[in-house]
């Protein structure tokens, strides 16, 4: 295939994941007089800094310097029609705080009779209620929404913003609209969340949801450490010995899914329910999943990052603005250009858990 995107190690990239700004909603301004209350490390280490670090983002791209809505259309233009993109997802910081979002789902829709299968947007869920149907509209296909614990005051602690209860009705609204597919992600802290995974699996009994727990991962200032890290090994086999009357079934996943899916089968009385959705793991520390790597990340500065965990970017947003070519498609050929350089340069695999840890790279509300 001309038009794909493939690596030195034969991979191909065919899901682009675009971050529409590097600004969260679910994001309080701790005060000084609060932090100086929160004694313990484990407290502090709970409010959702996973993502963001405790202090915030210093230097958050001045607005001229992000990628505009058109900007935006016109890099995904060239990854659907020119480098055989089928999947985008749009990501952030918080994507459904940008205003130009509709437009911008408008805008992709009319790249699907080009090559683009799917349009997902990953969300903390605090402000989707009433664009659901919008975005539906405007072709949105899959929602995953983030959601890291069942428990309402924990919900309040982790992130210090009361709309638990509104993520839960924006879960069931986004099942009810029709998208082809609505996931739960919750990151699993030991000691924080942890107790929570049989609470989330119940979840997926009724409702045709698929709940994805992810293994903590490291980002600048996110302090991470491996004792708040659990594999999934661990948590698959809570989940089984829950249900001693019930097959927990692997399922299968695409070639290119980033998790492992499960579902509880059977049961012993007629009256039970059926599990209608499905769990999973996300497991990018215990067991990477690197070979079948196919994601490149557009961010909202306009880097294009080809590996979560590399150091290594290319502004295209700089190629688009300085290009000296004479025309549109002179100026795109210069674009394709540095794109496929990068992604030759992409690494085979992550540097493992522990060396992670240590190393150079954003914070995750920078990366989408
Ligand atoms: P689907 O398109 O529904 O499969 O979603 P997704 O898993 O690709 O994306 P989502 O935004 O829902 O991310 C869920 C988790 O998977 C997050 O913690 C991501 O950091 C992680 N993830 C997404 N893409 C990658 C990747 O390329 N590498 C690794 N290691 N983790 C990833
Ligand atoms: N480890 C694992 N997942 C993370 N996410 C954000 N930060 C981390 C981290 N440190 C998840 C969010 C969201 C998805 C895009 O990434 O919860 O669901
Ligand atoms: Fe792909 Fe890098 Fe994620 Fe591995 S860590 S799956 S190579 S983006």
């Amino acid at each position: 295939l001309t038009n794909s995107l493939r690596d030195s190690f034969g991979r191909t990239h065919n899901y682009l994941r675009i971050s529409l700004t590097e600004k969260c909603n679910l994001r309080f301004v701790v005060s000084s007089a609060l932090l100086s209350n929160l004694r313990s490390a484990l407290f502090y280490s709970m409010l959702c800094t996973y993502c963001m670090p405790a202090a915030g983002v210093p230097d958050l791209t001045p607005s001229s310097k992000l990628l505009t809505g058109q900007e935006i259309l016109q890099l995904a233009s060239v990854f659907v029609k020119q480098l055989g993109v089928q999947k985008i997802r749009l990501t952030g910081g918080e994507p459904t705080i940008r205003k130009d979002l509709l437009q911008i789902v408008e805008g992709l829709n009319a790249l699907k009779p080009y090559g683009l299968k799917s349009i997902g947007i990953t969300t903390n869920g605090l402000a989707l209620k009433s664009k659901l149907q919008p975005l539906k509209n405007a072709g949105l296909d899959q929602i995953n929404i983030s959601l890291d614990t069942l428990d309402p005051p924990m919900f309040e602690l982790l992130t210090r913003r009361r709309g638990h209860q509104s993520v839960l009705d924006t879960i069931h609204a986004s099942l009810e609209t029709g998208f082809s597919a609505v996931k739960v992600n919750t990151v699993v802290m030991n000691g924080v969340n942890d107790h929570e995974v049989p609470a989330f699996v119940e979840m997926t009994r009724n409702n045709n949801l698929y709940v994805r727990f992810i293994e903590y991962m490291p980002f600048s200032g996110n302090q991470w450490s491996s004792r708040k890290f659990v594999p999934y090994k661990t948590l698959l086999g809570n989940i089984q010995d829950r249900y001693p009357d019930r097959n927990v079934v692997k399922c299968t996943d695409d070639a290119n899914d980033t998790s492992k899916s499960y579902r509880v089968m059977g049961g012993s009385g007629a009256e039970e329910e059926a599990f209608i959705g499905k769990f999973g793991f996300i497991t990018s520390m215990s067991e990477h999943f690197c070979g079948t790597c196919s994601r490149v990340r557009l961010l909202a500065d306009g880097n294009l990052k080809v590996c979560l965990f590399g150091d290594a970017e290319v502004n295209l947003k700089d190629v688009l603005r300085n290009s000296t070519g004479a025309d549109v498609a002179a100026i795109e050929e210069e674009v394709i250009q540095v794109i496929r350089e990068a992604v030759m340069r992409k690494k085979e695999k992550h540097a493992g858990m522990d060396k992670l840890a240590g190393m150079k790279n954003r914070p995750m509300v920078l990366i989408g």
